[in-house]
């Protein structure tokens, strides 16, 4: 079993990879904290918390975490590409919402570092305001933290919220360096390079519909979503980041990597948010003194694609 911990901002895609988390039988899923980032942390907590009842996982605590980055307010959030419940306007379609941890996210990972007997993998999906918190916070527990596997970022591939950044690092940049490059974690980080080049499409989520109520309501979400990717990428597709980024914290080695280490633009100017990853020789590196990353630039989308439907329509395991 992979005792693991999911921080997320849902979103569409973030329900896709909590569906793979909660109904995957090689995870315990220890908890799941919430952020700031594609609606208000007030929003994503629900959205959580009502997407585990989906799932059938009442035992899964759902810790609140950080309503706003760490040091610079942002001027605005994701421009309604999740719609604006964060669900594609079908939030009140799932449910029944369990309940909220009496602990707030950093406390609820912190208390599971704590009592775990193995390390914990830590994935962290929406901006990464609590990952970073939880290691100033407690810098002790870090020892305990496995692996995190981080859904953010853009090597090549440029920006999706702005020119530059990518939305999870732009949502709070300062934080996403802190965890980047300021922590001794092992982490794999899978960015827009490799994630927007798997994708859904509308008759793949019609397929998936048809297998069951998880699939039919994962897939009810997708109208605004779907229609952003057409407008705003030209995809008639929409790319599910969150869902690879779990996939790859649940069964390792779904995605190859390239270590590297990243860097982020923590400016003012229209750099801020992005991620610099240095792709000199290791003795170039070694003078800037950044850790390595594994960055995920390569996966078989068929095969993730094929992975993601028969996990999604496995339907809810009685427990
Ligand atoms: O850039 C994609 C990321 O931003 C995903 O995590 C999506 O849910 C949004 O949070
Ligand atoms: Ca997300």
């Amino acid at each position: 079993m992979i005792p693991l911990i999911v921080d997320t901002d849902p979103g569409v895609d973030d329900a896709f990879a909590l569906a793979v988390a909660a109904l995957a039988p090689e995870v315990d899923l220890r908890a799941v904290t919430t952020v700031h980032g594609n609606v208000g942390v007030e929003q994503t907590t629900d959205n959580a918390r009502r997407l585990l009842g989906t799932f059938g996982r009442p035992d899964v605590p759902v810790g609140r975490g950080a309503g706003v980055p760490l040091v610079h307010l942002l001027e605005r959030r994701s421009d309604g590409v999740h719609g604006d419940d964060g669900l594609g306007g079908r939030s009140l379609d799932f449910g029944p919402p369990v309940d909220e941890s009496p602990l707030r996210a950093v406390a609820l990972m912190a208390s599971v570092l704590e009592a775990s007997e193995e390390p914990v993998t830590i994935a962290a999906i929406g901006p990464f305001t609590n990952v970073a918190t939880l290691l100033s916070a407690r810098p002790d527990l870090e020892e305990r933290i496995g692996r995190f596997v981080l859904m953010g970022g853009s090597i090549a591939f440029g920006g999706n919220v702005s020119a530059s950044a990518e939305f999870n690092v732009w949502g709070d940049p300062e934080a996403a360096r802190r965890v980047l490059a300021g922590s001794r974690v092992p982490t794999t980080m899978v960015p827009l390079d490799l994630t927007m080049r798997i994708t859904l499409t509308a008759d793949w989520l019609d397929d998936l519909a048809a297998t069951g109520p998880v699939g039919a309501a994962l897939a009810s979400t997708r109208e605004t979503y779907l229609a952003a990717y057409s407008t705003r990428f030209g995809h008639a597709a929409m790319a599910v980041h969150d869902a690879v980024a779990l996939l790859e914290a649940i069964v390792p080695g779904t995605v190859a990597t390239t270590p590297m280490p990243v860097d982020v633009d923590t400016s003012s100017g229209p750099g801020r948010g992005a991620t610099i990853g240095d792709l000199r020789g290791a003795e170039a590196q070694a003078v800037d003194g950044v850790r390595p990353v594994e960055v995920a630039l390569e996966a078989d989308a068929t095969s993730v694609r094929a992975e993601l439907r028969r996990r999604l329509s496995a339907g809810v395991p009685r427990r």
